[in-house]
């Protein structure tokens, strides 16, 4: 079975992490995120995985080169400028092999049953067949009602009058012919916008598969957090986490003092090391990270080699990859630190409103 992991987003609302290294490559429980992405793929059937890359194409291929360490056969395919879902999802168009293909998005965690969508889909003989679930707000995601038989009424990108809370989660099952037919090759476009409401108005028969499994856009700082932890402490399990789960995972070469606290589903990098009386909960350590003795860090990332310094406290704030903060500092909510940034000793006391 092949699938297509659409990977060439910018990142924008993770910067400055995504500066460096493109959104799904980010180390989410101690692995690329994409690497949790590929062993669900996996274990649902799928063999053949085409990356659709853009930004930061490299950094792809770098690390999971043909696949083979990963038990699939992995392609790469570049858009030297972004051709957007549905251009991205066309341009790969020859690598395909069957007469299905399953789409996925590269940054969507969950737990849904892709085999029991394929299988919806083959029965119903959709051209599409949309993996769909409820959110609070529907704003952010695209809107997307049915019918009593689950076929799909309308597709609304963004609407900011939603009119269900069914939305699309970003795993599609399409006919390979539909998907040729329907896209236009070598031209940006949206799956979403474009697409899907132009199958919909020549008569295609869309379908909905449902499931209330766990789910998360991991779009944002506060969800890419919350998904790394979910996954460290096993709320939502991935045959790629590097350990077994819990309240911490420790990656090689991490040095936690016995006398810090690190829990509540915290990732501590390869080389990090975390000091005395430091307490450090439901936070994303990247490689090299420092936290100081007595720094407290909660709902945060460090990035690779940044330093907090002694007693610093960190509440939902991004710092970026080498910066280093220095010590009996407070930063909150919404805050970030770019890479390589200097703060000294008790400097800033900063909190804005942003939540994510
Ligand atoms: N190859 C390629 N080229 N991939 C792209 C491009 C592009 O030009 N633009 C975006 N992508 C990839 C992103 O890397 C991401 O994995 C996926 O497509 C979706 O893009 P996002 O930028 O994350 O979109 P979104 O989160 O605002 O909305 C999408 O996902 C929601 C569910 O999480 C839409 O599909 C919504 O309808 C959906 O509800
Ligand atoms: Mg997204």
């Amino acid at each position: 079975m092949d699938a297509i992991l659409l990977v060439g987003g910018q990142g924008t609302r993770l910067r400055p992490l995504t500066a460096s290294t493109p959104k799904p490559m980010l180390p989410a429980a101690g692995v690329p995120f994409t690497a949790h992405q590929l062993a669900r793929a996996r274990a649902a059937g799928i063999d053949h995985v085409v990356l659709a890359t853009s930004y930061k194409a490299e950094v792809f291929e770098g690390y999971f080169g043909d696949g083979g360490a990963f038990g699939l056969e992995i392609e790469y395919v570049h858009e030297t400028s972004p051709l957007g879902t549905g251009g991205g999802i066309r341009n790969v168009a020859s690598r395909l092999r069957g007469d299905d293909v399953v789409v996925l998005n590269g940054d969507v965690l969950d737990a849904h049953d892709i085999a029991a969508q394929v299988a919806q889909h083959r029965a119903s003989k959709a051209a599409v067949t949309l993996y769909l679930t409820r959110v609070e707000d529907p704003r952010a995601f695209g809107c997307v009602p049915v019918d009593d038989d689950g076929r799909v009424l309308e597709f609304r990108e963004k609407d900011p009058n939603p009119v269900t809370d069914l939305v699309n989660a970003g795993c599609y099952v399409f006919r390979r012919d539909v998907l040729e037919g329907a896209i236009p090759a070598d031209t940006v476009v949206s799956v979403e916008r474009d697409t899907f409401p132009a199958l919909l108005a020549g008569g295609e028969r869309l379908q909905g598969y449902v499931e209330e499994a766990y789910w998360l856009d991991l779009g944002t700082p506060t969800a890419f957090v919350r998904g790394s932890c979910d996954l460290v402490m096993g709320v939502v399990p991935s045959p790629a986490l590097p350990g077994p789960p819990g309240q911490r995972l420790l990656l090689a070469g991490a040095d936690v003092s016995p006398e810090a606290t690190v829990d509540g589903g915290t990732a501590v990098g390869a080389g990090a090391y975390v000091g005395p009386g430091a307490r450090v909960h439901g936070s994303v350590l990247f490689d090299g990270a420092v936290v100081r003795p007595n720094a407290v860090v909660s709902g945060s990332v460090v990035g690779r080699d940044a330093v907090v310094g002694t007693g610093t406290v960190l509440d939902a704030v991004v710092v970026g990859d080498g910066a280093r903060i220095g010590s009996g500092n407070e930063l909150l909510r919404g805050a970030r630190v770019f890479p390589d940034a200097r703060i000294g000793n008790g400097v800033v006391r900063f909190s804005s409103d942003r939540t994510s």
